[in-house]
């Protein structure tokens, strides 16, 4: 007997199968994929996949169409987009459910009377402007701005914060730069307090838009991301979608391992601490997840935040080497080179 209920059974399977659906055939094409094309002991052997950590948000303005474009054209497998509601419910693709970090609303006098104390639990503190506040055409009327300090400030005030369903059209409307077609990570992001201010059902939106698109079967090139295993649990439920479940730390996948019918997911994204202990060592994190099937996708690697002090390449070769099976990067284009450096042989 299985150690899987049937339905976990038939998405693992599936979730083993996208990396062949990347490659498109069962070879070494040099990038995702291949059964045994990875040195490391990641499932399979098959190579990471590179997930585009907010688009190439290490260069541009997060969640921006023009980002995820960049993030493909640097070699990204999959474009990541948080997602949250608008006043009048539509899914749009940005990491706060607060506006002043990543757009141009401060500047925006007719917006200066929407500032308000949070209504998100998470930031009781913060005045802010908030997505929940704005109708989707007050959003699109907002510009894009980059919050990270030191990164470039370029394409600030040129691009829209685009809708979930944009996101996806474009991910049907092009390729990676291996010709494989691209895959969406959408992540639901605080979907309990969207609950709480009276908004659709989260986990029913977004399974919407996907089957809008054609992308919401088994073999579509989707992972759904959560950090609340509530959602996680009943979306799971919802798709044979792969559905992974983010842990900022391992007190909360304990706490999500003691649920009933746990594991209820596909797919587990750590926080890279997680991974390693204070000498280098597993923590058995990517171990205990690979006896079950599961692969694991670590965040975040970013050129410009090291981890232990070390060149970012350094550490996603040493994190590689721990068996990872994909990883999400500000900066896909240096994650490209950095696997393409792995597979090539190359030091
Ligand atoms: O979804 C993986 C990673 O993005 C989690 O961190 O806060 O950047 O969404 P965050
Ligand atoms: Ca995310």
């Amino acid at each position: 007997m299985s150690m899987f209920p049937a339905m976990m059974r038939i998405k693992i399977l599936g979730l083993l199968a996208l990396p062949f659906a990347l490659s498109g055939c069962d070879t070494l094409s040099g990038m995702t994929g291949a059964k045994g094309d990875w040195p490391y002991a990641s499932l399979g052997n098959r190579t990471p996949l590179l997930v585009a950590h907010r688009g190439a948000s290490g260069h541009m303005p997060e969640h921006t169409l023009e980002g995820y474009q960049r993030a493909l054209n640097d070699g990204a497998d999959c474009i990541e987009p948080d997602l949250v509601f608008s006043k009048d419910g539509v899914l749009v693709a940005r990491h706060d459910t607060y506006l002043s970090t990543t757009t141009d609303v401060a500047s925006k006098p007719e917006f200066a009377s929407r500032k308000r104390k949070s209504p998100d639990p998470e930031f009781s503190d913060r005045e802010d402007w908030w997505a929940a506040d704005f109708t989707l055409a007050e959003l699109k009327t907002l510009r894009a701005v980059q919050p990270f300090k030191g990164r470039p400030k370029t394409f600030d005030g040129l691009y829209q914060i685009p809708t979930f369903d944009e996101v996806l059209e474009l991910a049907k409307s092009r390729v990676t730069v291996t010709s494989e077609p691209v895959c969406v990570y959408p992540e639901a992001k605080s979907p309990a307090y969207h609950a709480g201010i009276g908004h659709a059902d989260m986990a029913e939106k977004i399974l919407a838009s996907l089957k809008k698109h054609g992308m919401d079967d088994a073999g579509s090139r989707v992972f759904i991301q959560s950090f609340e295993p509530d959602f996680v649990k009943k979306i799971d439920a919802m798709t044979d979608l792969p559905v992974v479940m983010l842990v900022s730390d391992k007190a909360a996948l304990d706490a999500a391992m003691a649920m009933p019918g746990a594991p209820f997911w596909q797919g587990l994204g750590p926080n890279t601490g997680m991974l390693r202990d204070a000498n280098g060592k597993s923590t058995g994190v990517i171990e205990a997840a690979h006896a079950k099937g599961i692969p694991v996708h670590p965040w975040t690697f970013r050129d410009d935040q090291p981890i232990d002090g070390k060149p970012i390449a350094t550490s996603m070769k040493e994190f590689f080497a721990l068996g990872i099976d994909g990883f999400f990067t500000d900066f896909a284009i240096t994650g490209y080179a950095v696997r393409n450096d792995v597979l090539h042989g190359v030091d």
